[in-house]
């Protein structure tokens, strides 16, 4: 028996201590493909602005905004030239301003991204750099370095593939400078041995403060410092597998004082201000940076990686929960972003991929701990085989791997015009991504009138949620215990006595005693199916 509490909205939300985080779901908006208001193929704010009403439907508790600030867009808007300003392409800082009134007057909290890693060749410092010669103070602001023979200063490879390094001014004597990018060449590090640099990026990060947002995600906030004298790394790294990067480029120690540093400046302001890391590092790593002078959260990467096995699962809940035990801070979960592949796809594809991926979202959403999903699984959406010609990724072109398939427009309408409701406007231009055949059966008004569809379990168990919160079933700050049977059900027990448990392996299993207040399949005669996942309380 399936019993649904309904509570309504707002009415439950926790606030322990103001620590709101702990609890909250925030739900990834990727402007780029989220909502086309001006009809030019992009998604832009005021189309986030028109679509709130739906983003308030779902009961999350904020959304974090992807980069729509000033910016090329070589690596889709995280290359930014100018961190206080909204590009044109997504609209003016007084639409941002608007949006974040709005989605206030929702009850929705708004996170920016802060990308303090690199900016873009297009940033006014950069420029500066440039032009003022090898040597140069300006040049201190970034790794400029002479490179060894005809190559460059050392051999670190790109996460995006190819060298590390570009040369300045290729067929200049007088210039013989490379300049370092750990991503593309159109993103050049910043050197934040130069203390100008923090003392700019407090400006930035006061900026958005300063208008209201309720915090910033920081992009690759393990980067930023880099080993001292820069030495040769015999590592390859890469964006999707953080364990593999380059050591001599992350979570080089001063990098904690940047945190220590913010977490002054958001507490001057009104509270509950977040600072959420993302850290691609093993849960011990990356559980140091949120200790209680530094970050609020960092995203449980080692988790959003795994594949549907459940003993993989069991490991890392039980290493983010020792990690719990020993830094404080709850794990954040998550298991898609615009840089992954979708759930569905990676879990086996096709009806089998769709039942893992709900289940994984009801076991997301029931772990103790901040949660954060995409855009897009809320209504289960598979990766996109995008054409070759259509992919415009940095990553595939340098690296061969595209994330441009988990990036395609959302699907609002059914109805095959040109973008599925992506864009409003009449005469609107084709999306910037192509949206494929039968993109339409994923669409928001079908699910909105499916009470068994994905968005309307993603609803339910928002809702089921907030419910066990408020009662103790849930409680807000806790810990868990793992357990892993021969038939493959993986039990996550939380302190507060509910059990999420996944039916992972090859067959139906039972589920412990008690009421299943949610459940991402219907039970057969009292088992929880496979691929399927409950909470029992
Ligand atoms: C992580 C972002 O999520 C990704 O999209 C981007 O390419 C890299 N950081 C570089 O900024």
């Amino acid at each position: 028996m399936t019993r649904e509490i309904v509570t309504p909205r707002g009415e439950t939300s926790p606030e322990i201590d103001g620590r709101w985080w702990d609890t909250a779901v925030i739900y990834e908006v990727y402007p780029r493909s989220f909502a086309d208001a001006d009809g030019d193929g992009v998604g832009d704010l005021r189309g986030v602005i028109e679509r709130l009403p739906y983003i308030a439907s779902l009961g999350v508790d904020g959304i974090w905004l992807t980069p729509f600030q000033r910016s090329p867009g070589i690596d889709q808007g995280y290359d930014i030239s100018d961190y206080c300003d909204v590009d044109p392409l997504f609209g003016t800082l007084a639409d941002f301003d608007e949006l974040l009134s709005r989605a206030h007057a929702h009850g929705i909290r708004v996170l920016v991204d802060l990308v303090p890693n690199h900016t873009s060749i297009e940033n006014e410092l950069f420029v500066q750099a440039v032009a003022a010669g090898p040597g140069s103070s300006e040049r201190e602001l970034f790794h400029f370095a002479t490179g060894r023979g005809d190559g460059p200063p050392n051999n670190w490879l790109s996460v995006f593939g190819g060298s590390a390094w570009t040369r300045v001014a290729p067929d200049s004597l007088d210039d013989t400078d490379w300049y370092l990018h750990l991503f593309s060449p159109a993103q050049p590090d910043w050197n934040w041995r130069n203390e100008a640099v923090g003392d700019y990026f407090e400006g930035v990060l006061r900026f958005w403060l300063d208008r209201g947002t309720d915090g910033v995600r920081i992009d690759v906030a393990h980067g930023l410092y880099k080993a001292e004298g820069l030495p040769d790394s015999d590592v390859v790294p890469t964006v999707i597998d953080g364990l593999r990067s380059n050591p001599l480029a992350m979570d080089q120690e001063p990098v904690h004082e940047v945190y220590r540093r913010w977490r002054r400046v958001a507490e001057e302001y009104t509270p509950g201000r977040v600072l959420v890391g993302e850290v691609n590092l093993m849960p011990e790593r990356s559980a140091r940076y949120t200790r209680s002078d530094e970050m609020h959260q960092t995203f449980a990467f080692s988790f959003a990686r795994l594949g549907w096995n459940a003993a993989e699962w069991f490991d890392v809940g039980e290493q983010l929960e020792e990690a719990r035990r020993r830094y404080g801070a709850l794990p954040t979960w998550a298991l898609e972003n615009h840089d992954l592949v979708r759930t569905v796809t990676r879990f086996g594809g096709g009806e089998r991929g769709a039942r893992r991926a709900r289940a994984a979202l009801v076991a997301l959403l029931g772990y103790p701990g901040g949660a954060y999903v995409f855009q897009g699984q809320e209504l289960g959406l598979p990766e996109v085989d995008v054409p070759l010609t259509a992919r415009v990724d940095p990553m595939w072109s340098r690296g061969g791997v595209s994330r441009d398939g988990v990036r395609v427009p959302i699907p609002w309408r059914a109805d095959p015009d040109r973008s599925h409701g992506f864009a409003t406007a009449a005469d609107a231009s084709l999306p910037w991504l192509p949206v494929p055949e039968g993109w339409g059966r994923h669409a928001v008004e079908l699910q909105e009138a499916d009470t068994d569809s994905t968005l309307a379990l993603f609803r339910r168990a928002i809702r089921v949620r907030r419910r066990l919160l408020t009662d103790g079933a849930f409680a807000p700050v806790e810990g868990a215990r793992w357990s892993l049977s021969s038939d493959g059900a993986l039990s996550c027990h939380r302190e507060g006595g509910a059990i999420v448990t996944v039916a992972m392996g090859d067959t139906a299993v039972p589920l412990p005693k008690g009421d299943t207040v949610l459940s991402s399949a219907a039970l057969v005669d009292g088992m929880l199916p496979m691929d399927a996942a409950a909470w029992t309380y």
